[in-house]
């Protein structure tokens, strides 16, 4: 690594390696439910291939961790471009690690669209199957690249049983399911690494400006800033970005151990030095996260450009 800038917001400049260590030492049992603000640990890298790689360590040493005792991390998994070159890197790290058990591996997916049709390649079960998971095990195969199918959820957006549904009903039987996701998610968890990435207004998964703090996984409605910076995934229209999503709440994101927030690319500096310097406010979801304790923020130095410290 030819550069790296980390720094503690309350210690002061530290090594990369000082850093990973302060950052999973705090790792531990306490899900945080916190009033009060604390600051996370800022740390800032060279380059997108240094988050990656920083991003897909923290991934691979809690799912390792937890093999070692004989059971199955809980992860949240976010989508967006920003985790794609992390991905890439824990795949090929755990396919090196064949002899690790990752059947007991349990995930929890951020957010869906609503109203693609399943199979969609921009849905983010399409997603996950890419980047992470083989496609056959998002089809039914039990085992396939190590992880167990029944052990993957990702909230179901396609309506495909509810086609001709009127939008209200359609609404409360989507919310049905939230509501029972949220219920496996609390079942199932803690989550004990949650990944997230940031919007550029600032929201995380698709937990948008204005939404509560005490929120819980939903049927959300996209902003127009969000369907815009995702109109690239559809062709360029935004006339194809689906209007609505399900998406975990904050208080669900805050029920997780640990956070990690990835943000890469100027186009997301300022929300980067809202979330860190602003106001912890609703209108800025991500700064949310400085009610949680145990909560790492791993940048580029193009997304820290704004920040003061810099
Ligand atoms: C998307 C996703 C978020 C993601 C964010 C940033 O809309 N719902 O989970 O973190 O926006 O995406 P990207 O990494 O592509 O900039």
């Amino acid at each position: 690594m030819s550069f790296s800038k980390v720094f503690c917001r309350t210690c002061g400049p530290l090594s990369v390696g000082g850093a990973l260590l302060i950052a999973w030492a705090m790792m531990g049992p306490q899900p945080a439910q916190a009033r009060e603000e604390y600051q996370p640990l800022v740390v800032v890298l060279p380059d997108v291939d240094a988050v990656a790689e920083y991003t897909a360590n923290a991934l691979y040493d809690v799912i390792e961790g937890k093999a070692k005792k004989g059971e199955g991390a809980v992860l949240g998994l976010a989508t967006g471009g920003t985790p794609v070159p992390a991905y890439a890197l824990l795949r090929k790290r755990l396919k090196r690690a064949a002899d690790m058990n990752l059947s007991k591996v349990v995930t929890f997916n951020l957010d869906e669209y609503v109203g693609l049709p399943a199979g969609h390649p921009e849905s983010y079960r399409s997603y996950m199957a890419e980047n992470l998971f083989v496609p056959g095990l998002m089809q039914g195969a039990e085992r396939e690249n190590g992880f167990s199918a029944e052990n993957i959820h990702i909230p179901q957006g396609d309506c495909a049983a509810w086609d001709g549904l009127r939008d209200s009903v359609l609404i409360a039987q989507l919310q049905k399911h939230v509501d029972e996701y949220e219920a496996l998610l609390r079942s199932l968890g803690p989550v004990d690494l949650q990944l997230l990435g940031i919007g550029e207004n600032g929201h995380v998964g698709f937990a948008e400006p204005g939404s509560s703090f005490e929120g819980r996984t939903a049927v959300v409605r996209l902003t127009q800033s969000t369907r815009e910076a995702n109109r690239r995934f559809f062709d360029g229209d935004i006339n194809k970005v689906p209007r609505r999503a399900l998406s975990m709440g904050i208080a669900s994101i805050l029920s997780a151990k640990n956070v990690l927030l990835v943000a890469t690319g100027t186009n997301k500096a300022e929300a980067v030095r809202r979330m860190l310097e602003g106001p912890v406010d609703t209108g800025v979801p991500a700064s949310a996260l400085r009610m949680h304790t145990r909560v790492t923020v791993v940048l580029d130095s193009d997304a820290a450009s704004r920040l003061s410290k810099q």
